[in-house]
């Protein structure tokens, strides 16, 4: 399983460089990567999808996809660099035809594989059983279960139905639900969502802060109304009629931004930096690491790519764009629960900017982190404790006293692709050498990344 494959990885070694100069082209974006795979399962007919990221976890998708009788296949997209991205042409006989899966399905390391495929299980008159390696056997089930099971399905998972593995009986048609999230998540919205489009009525899916919203608009380019309230406070309410067939496109995804916030902290915290990251998908609820790092003083260029529907946002199309970083001169920041929610993803390499800004960064309400591929708010810290930074935790808070100089250091990702990343770019940055431990989990979101990172010391 992808995990062990990584623990046996020996560490990477990174040392300073004088110089941060190049053009990156990343993988494509994961959580569209995932949905395009899965959308394809439940439209009759070909899709097609090019630039879809390549990194494990969505090989982990297109695995389940193919396990319920889609024919996938895969080819090189003739895309600038190789092995970040891939196309897939996939052939469906559409969700009623669907066949139950001879074995467990493998998530591997990924969340979001389990978390959304638990989705479209659960309205399929079939028993399917999830499961992944052991990062993803700690990761918690019951946000999904509870509403997926409120809706008919049967789920029951192991450890008084909190951990995976996870087994679905599913259920034609569903009942609509209108169902308020506990925690700011956008897998769970997906998840109920994907249900609600086999169920009779209107599903509905409160958020107290609104997540990435990539399953709505990929939904509407596929033909199905899915209507959306926003509140003055920044609830927002999403809907979806059952019983609307998906239909067959063809698909672009964009540069995962979240593989992108990896160079713009580079860049940010190096005295002589500027690098040029194309393609870079720069959707509304996926770029708050852009804003937040401006916040901070990053000197972050944003050119929008008008001709593929970034001029103006029409809620289906993902806007795009260049965006050129180069260092700047950082200063601390105050995040909270709905910065956080809005970040997610990049919090660890947000943490690394503030151990290199000037003032204490807290961040406010980081308690999701502690469920994601490692405790990451465990891992983040002590990491960068590692490398000389001051971190403390206080509950879900983090303070980081920031503006001393990092010093190599041997550091240990987990597992965890994030942390893996986060501790090599400080290495570009930190004197003497960094050891980062564990480092092949970085492909499980953006194979090449050392590539990348040796590429633009040039
Ligand atoms: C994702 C949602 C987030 C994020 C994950 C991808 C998605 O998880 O951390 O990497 O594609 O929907 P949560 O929804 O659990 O916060």
């Amino acid at each position: 399983m992808t995990g062990s494959t990584a623990a046996e990885s020996a560490p990477a070694r990174v040392r300073p460089s004088a110089r941060l100069r190049g053009e990156l082209r990343l993988p494509g974006d994961k959580s569209i990567s995932h949905r395009a795979l899965l959308f394809a399962a439940l439209a009759a007919g070909e899709s097609t999808i090019e630039g879809a990221g390549d990194g494990a976890d969505v090989r982990s998708t297109a695995g389940i996809v193919a396990a319920l009788g889609v024919d996938v296949s895969r080819r090189p997209d003739g895309r600038p660099v190789a092995g970040r991205t891939v196309a897939y042409r996939l052939v469906s006989p559409g969700a009623d035809g669907l066949r139950e899966p001879s074995d467990v399905l493998d998530c591997g390391n990924s969340g979001t594989s389990l978390r959304l495929a638990s989705g479209v299980l659960a309205g399929l008159p079939m028993t399917a059983t999830l499961d992944g390696d052991g990062s993803l056997r700690r990761r918690p089930v019951a946000r999904i279960i509870e509403p997926l099971r409120s809706m008919g399905a049967v789920l029951t998972a192991r450890q008084d139905d909190s951990l995976p593995p996870l087994t679905v009986v599913g259920r034609t048609p569903l009942r609509a639900i209108d169902y308020a999230t506990p925690v700011p998540s956008a897998q769970v919205k997906s998840a109920v969502l994907l249900a609600g489009l086999r169920a009779e009525g209107v599903t509905t899916v409160r958020e107290a802060v609104a997540t990435r919203d990539h399953t709505e608009r990929m939904l509407r380019a596929r033909g199905v109304p899915v209507e959306r309230v926003d509140e003055p406070d920044g609830r927002v309410a999403v809907s979806v009629q059952g019983g609307v067939a998906v239909q067959a496109i063809a698909e672009r995804v964009p540069g995962d931004v979240s593989a992108a916030a990896f160079w713009l902290v580079a860049a940010a915290i190096h005295p002589d930096a500027e690098l040029v990251i194309h393609d870079v998908g720069v959707n509304p609820t996926r770029r708050a690491v852009i804003d937040i790092l401006r916040s901070m003083g990053a000197d972050i260029e944003e050119r929008p790519l008008a001709a593929r529907g970034a001029a103006a946002d029409d809620g289906v199309a993902e806007p795009i764009a260049d965006l050129i970083a180069r260092s700047s001169n950082l200063h601390a920041v105050d995040l909270g629960p709905a910065e956080v929610a809005s970040a997610i993803d990049e919090i660890p390499v947000i943490c690394l900017a503030a151990a290199s800004a000037t003032g204490t960064t807290v961040i406010r309400g980081a308690g999701e982190l502690r469920h994601k591929e490692s405790d990451r708010i465990a891992g983040v810290a002590n990491g960068l404790r590692a490398l000389g930074a001051d971190v403390e935790i206080d509950g879900d808070d983090l303070r980081i006293r920031g503006g001393g100089r990092l010093r190599g250091a041997e550091t240990d990702s987990l597992d965890d692709h994030r942390l893996a990343m986060t501790f090599a770019i400080a290495g570009l940055v930190a004197a003497g050498e960094t050891l980062v431990g564990r480092p092949g989990s970085a492909a499980i979101s953006y194979p090449g990344f050392f590539d990348d990172l040796e590429a633009v010391r040039a």
